[in-house]
């Protein structure tokens, strides 16, 4: 269990669902975690949990420029380098494009998509540092196969996987060691898809769509960041992993 010993990781959405899950994996692994959400309650309960020391909890808006300035100088004081950055924080919701107003347009792509290049932005300095950085950008089989009633978010997550490959190669170009792959779930359990699934019509539906017949958990997903995370990928960039039960393979 020290597939990440020595290593800074920063996970956004640390609070809850996939980002809580990957915070434990990532802990039991060996590394310091930096848990980032907006949500001060559940970040603290999701610090307490991890139960060591050497993690910190960041409050943080991951659309808010001044903000990632704050954590940029936070781990430049703390630690010089930044080994491991997953940027997961998002949500979507289900609404038809009739129906959608701007600002709930520029909400979802604030959150899932511009967070993103503000976290490459002032995250690839201490990356950089690392010598060995590896970047994880949370998008979804909604950026690779669209659905009715969530056309922002396919938007957003498609853009993901697209800034993704662009950061990759850019890295590579400058030979800094940083290595960016995106990670695309299919039907997860969390608190984000729990009102979804409570629905027993909407359940059903999504179930169908799931060759494998069962909707994911949380940590399924952590286990396939932390293979991106740690140099077990180490000759993987600008790739996408998708965990779907097999969804997108139909
Ligand atoms: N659950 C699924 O079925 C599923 C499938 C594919 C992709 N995803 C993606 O996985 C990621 C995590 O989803 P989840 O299901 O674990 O959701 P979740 O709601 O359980 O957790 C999301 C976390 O992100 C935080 N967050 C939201 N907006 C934020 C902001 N502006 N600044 C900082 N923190 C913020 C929330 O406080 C919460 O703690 C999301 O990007 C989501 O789009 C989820």
């Amino acid at each position: 269990m020290s597939r990440l010993a020595d290593r800074i990781a920063l996970i956004t959405g640390a609070a809850s669902g996939i980002g809580l899950a990957t915070a434990r994996r990532f802990a039991a692994e060996g590394a310091t975690v930096l848990l980032a959400d907006r949500d001060a309650d559940r970040l603290a309960a999701a610090h307490a949990a991890l139960g060591e020391d050497r993690h910190q909890a960041i409050r943080l808006d991951v659309t808010d420029e001044a903000g990632w300035i704050a954590v940029a100088d936070r781990i430049a004081t703390d630690f010089g380098r930044l080994d491991i950055l997953v940027n997961n924080a998002g949500f979507g919701t289900f609404r038809s494009i009739a129906d959608t107003s701007l600002d709930q347009w520029r909400s979802i792509l604030a959150v899932n998509l511009d967070s993103v290049f503000l976290a490459t932005k002032y995250m690839l300095p201490p990356l950089a540092a690392s010598g060995r950085g590896a970047i994880v950008n949370m998008s979804s089989i909604r950026g690779i196969v669209a659905g009715p009633n969530t056309g922002s978010y396919c938007a957003a997550k498609g853009a993901v996987r697209m800034f993704t490959k662009a950061t990759a190669l850019e890295c590579a170009a400058l030979g800094n060691g940083v290595r960016a792959n995106s990670i695309h779930p299919g039907h997860i359990a969390t608190p984000l898809s729990a009102p979804a699934y409570a629905d027993p019509e909407v359940a059903r539906h999504l179930l169908a769509d799931v060759p494998m017949g069962r909707i994911g958990e949380a940590d399924e997903i952590a286990d396939a960041i932390l293979f991106l995370a740690s140099d077990e990928s180490r000759y993987m960039t600008g790739g996408e992993l998708v965990v779907d039960g097999g969804t997108t393979a139909q």
